[in-house]
């Protein structure tokens, strides 16, 4: 018997749960986490809220369990970085979020080098990862201490120990893809030749213990977000996909031991780092999901995400939204990229608009179905789904008309820390397999495409002509 406490570390809030050997979750207890937003792209946060969500949502979560803890895992942001204090742990800067697109100037300056950076690290030279956020804290804030993704900052007040996963370091443009370790050329690229760096650890490692949530429990089971949940859905085997609808939307597809370079405009990053092997994704990703709805939330169209159904027309009078509230990812690559809505007409009601926006998340997630369909080399058929989004009917119903391909609902709410409860579980038990540690499950709904194929092609054709309207708008400005 292994109880978890897993805590998902996230952007918008930090989850614990503590689960069973079974998979099962005990008991769950939240935090709400508000970002800070600025002029040219700040997106921030308080190191010192995210760590007292870890703490506090770990303790409450344990209090209520009733069941002694075996081992502690954490998910986290994946590109979100901080400047800290190595001795002390005090921090030296805010956190930078992995939506702030201050960093777009670093890229710039290293355009050039952005071919010979995508061979080398599967990514694309763009703000969204954390070596040019870490680069634009060493030139704009601090050159003390070290700079690393929040997870080592958070890992080093738990344990003591600096360290990250080897998932996380294959997003920060640092790593050779193929060897999954710090590539000193890359560093020197990006004037982090310097820095002292954390050791990269297997996601099924114990890496050391923490006495944060009473008594000593030894912490295992570290790793990104995205990739847990992938983990989480068993998407074990090459060509299996997720997309995951939180504060972004994030559509990953395993593709086992190759590191694909993709010719798509996707991304590739290590999967995970367990039982001694390294296998891979192709990601993409649609910055702003939640934070879209949070944002029409916050303009007074809808009173909370309960009400997306509710509010949202049935039917679309023409009204076309490009959400890109944070830019465009995959496969645009156009941080610079502003949200727009077009095909309005005075009869256009709020629900209209927020369907817009739905559509709008749909249509990028679809796109991206596409763009895994060839790096894989073959179309993908069905689609599993989780996150807090999944429960809007609407959107899932959007999502499976769009990408014309059933949309397969995952049965929990807590996908993300459940993937990186397996990989404790694995830590903890020498001699269970990584799919025992998963589990079998079975969707809790499951959304067919009811539009025809022609009416979804329509749709995204007019849809992906205002999105390149959008990314044209950039290239006039
Ligand atoms: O890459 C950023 C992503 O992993 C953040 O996930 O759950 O905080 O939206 P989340």
């Amino acid at each position: 018997m292994t109880v978890v406490l897993a805590i998902d570390q996230g952007t918008s809030g930090t989850k614990a749960v503590v689960v069973d050997s079974g998979g099962a979750v005990l008991t769950i207890a939240e935090a709400e986490l508000r970002p800070r937003y600025g002029d040219g792209g700040l997106v921030e946060q308080d190191p010192g809220q995210l760590l007292e969500s870890v703490l506090d949502t770990g303790r409450r979560a344990v209090a209520t369990a009733g069941r002694p803890i075996d081992v502690v895992a954490l998910a986290n942001q994946g590109e979100t970085v901080l400047a800290w204090d190595p001795v002390t742990g005090t921090p030296l800067s805010d956190a930078v979020v992995w939506q702030d697109r201050r960093a777009e100037s670093v890229c710039a300056e290293l355009s050039e080098h952005a071919d010979r950076i995508a061979a080398r690290t599967g990514l694309v030279l763009d703000s969204y990862f954390s070596a040019p956020k870490m680069a634009w804290l060493r030139r704009n804030v601090t050159t003390e201490g070290v700079v690393t993704t929040s997870d080592t900052w958070l890992l080093h007040q738990l344990t003591g120990e600096f360290v990250t996963d080897a998932a996380t370091a294959s997003r920060s443009l640092l790593t050779d893809i193929d060897t999954a370790d710090w590539a000193p050329d890359l560093l020197d690229l990006f004037g982090l030749g310097d820095e002292r760096l954390p050791r990269i650890v297997a996601c099924d490692e114990v890496i050391g213990t923490t006495s944060a949530f009473g008594g000593r429990i030894p912490v295992a089971g570290l790793i990104v977000d995205q990739q847990a949940a992938l983990l989480a859905e068993g998407c074990i085997d090459a060509g299996e996909a997720k997309c995951t609808f939180g504060t972004g939307a994030f559509l990953l597809a395993n593709t086992g031991a190759t590191a694909v370079r993709s010719t798509s405009g996707l991304t590739s990053s290590v999967a995970w780092r367990a039982r001694g092997a390294t296998p891979y994704c192709v990601d993409g990703q649609v910055y702003t999901a939640a934070s879209a709805i949070r944002w029409i939330r916050d303009l007074g169209f809808i009173e909370s995400a309960a009400d997306l159904d509710s509010v949202a027309a049935a039917e679309s009078d023409g009204t076309l939204c490009v959400p890109a509230l944070a830019g465009l990812a995959a496969p645009w690559w156009r941080p610079d990229a502003t949200a727009t809505f077009s095909g309005m007409t005075l009869s256009t009601r709020p629900g209209h608009l927020v369907l817009a926006v739905l559509q709008g998340i749909a249509a990028q997630v679809a796109t991206l179905c596409d763009l895994v369909a060839t790096d894989l080399g073959s179309p993908l058929t069905r689609l599993r789904a989780d996150g807090g989004l999944t429960r809007s009917r609407t959107l899932m119903q959007a999502q499976a008309d769009l990408a014309q391909m059933p949309v397969d609902i995952y049965p929990s709410a807590h996908a993300t820390p459940l993937g990186a409860a397996a990989l404790a579980r694995l830590a903890m038990n020498p001699g269970l397999t990584l799919r025992d540690a998963v589990g079998a499950w079975q969707p809790s709904a499951v959304y067919e495409p009811r539009w025809s194929a022609d009416r979804a092609q329509t749709f995204r054709s007019t849809w992906t002509a205002v999105a390149e309207t959008v990314v044209r708008k950039g290239d006039l400005t």
